[in-house]
């Protein structure tokens, strides 16, 4: 796989596709990876699956149906898990992996977890009574020309923009906030946070750093984002974890995510877990 930063830096939410199927070879190699295990940072273990849309079927693709959103997407990544506290974050958490895995194999990708019909992928996916589907995303190749619904899409969520750090990023109890210099080793890590998709590119996550390998991770929520039971941006959680974890790791620095009882609280913020180096 590249560079880890290269690849979050080449995924976009893609909404429009080439009409052409994937080749077999591309399509076995995400099969396999998304039926493997995954396990989140607080035991939630997420299933995937790659579901084929039958095109020649209009009844079936109605019924799953992305309300007219994705254009020409064939296959989507899927995924279920078994309702929990924290079960969301952990779906992110295992899903972002695969969508940087296709990024990688040179595929589009788009997070969703509001504009799909979630009766029809439930029945795709055979989803019990006790499991939920947070999100899904349509995998093919990315159209030369975005359409139009995609281009609104874009301009109404700023998707090309991100906050500055000084407005995700804080030291001292929250009162000063991080530089980048401050950050030293931690630097791509936290960039590569910034950059991270959210739902509706809300960019809900606030860490603070404790000390030099020591971070508290919160969520400032937005009213109105449970969606079917799922506190959506809990994903956007689990895939900041994710880029935090996979880019430390690319960094050689080790560490483990846990709960801090001594996490400052924060009034606007719900406080999620922290990262704590080790070794070093
Ligand atoms: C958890 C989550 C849910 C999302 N839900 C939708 C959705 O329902 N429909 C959609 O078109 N885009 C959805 N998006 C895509 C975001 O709008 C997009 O990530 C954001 O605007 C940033 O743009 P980018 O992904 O191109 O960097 C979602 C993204 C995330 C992370």
């Amino acid at each position: 796989m590249p560079d880890i930063t290269e690849l979050i830096q080449k995924r976009f939410s893609c909404r429009t596709y080439a009409d052409k199927p994937l080749e077999d070879q591309l399509l076995r190699q995400l099969d396999c990876l998304a039926a493997g295990e995954h396990t989140g940072p607080f035991g939630g273990k997420p299933r995937f699956q790659l579901i084929k849309l039958d095109m020649s079927s209009p009844e079936k693709w109605k019924k799953l149906g992305t309300y007219g959103v994705i254009k020409n997407a064939r296959l989507f990544l899927t995924g279920a898990i078994k309702k929990n506290n924290k079960a969301v974050v952990d779906f992110g958490y295992c899903m972002e992996p695969l969508i940087l895995e296709a990024t990688a194999l040179g595929l589009g990708t788009c997070w969703m977890a509001g504009t799909f019909n979630a009766g029809g992928f439930a029945r795709a996916i055979n989803l019990q009574g006790n499991e939920y589907i947070p999100a899904v995303s349509p995998v093919g190749y990315p159209a030369d020309r975005k359409s139009l619904t995609d281009r609104i899409f874009r301009l109404s969520a700023g998707s090309d923009h991100r906050k500055p750090w000084k407005d995700i990023f804080f030291t001292e109890d929250f009162s000063a906030p991080l530089t980048s210099e401050q950050a030293g080793k931690y630097f791509p890590a936290l960039e590569n946070i910034r950059l991270a998709p959210s739902a509706s590119n809300k960019q809900p996550w606030r860490i603070l750093r404790a000390a030099a390998d020591n971070f508290h991770f919160y969520l400032e929520r937005a009213f109105g984002y449970t969606l079917r039971e799922v506190p959506i941006q809990d994903i956007d959680m689990g895939i900041a974890l994710s880029h935090f974890e996979l880019t430390t790791r690319e960094l050689g620095i080790s560490g483990q995510w846990r709960i801090d009882e001594h996490a400052p609280e924060r009034k606007s913020l719900d406080y999620i877990v922290s990262w704590q180096e080790v070794g070093g």
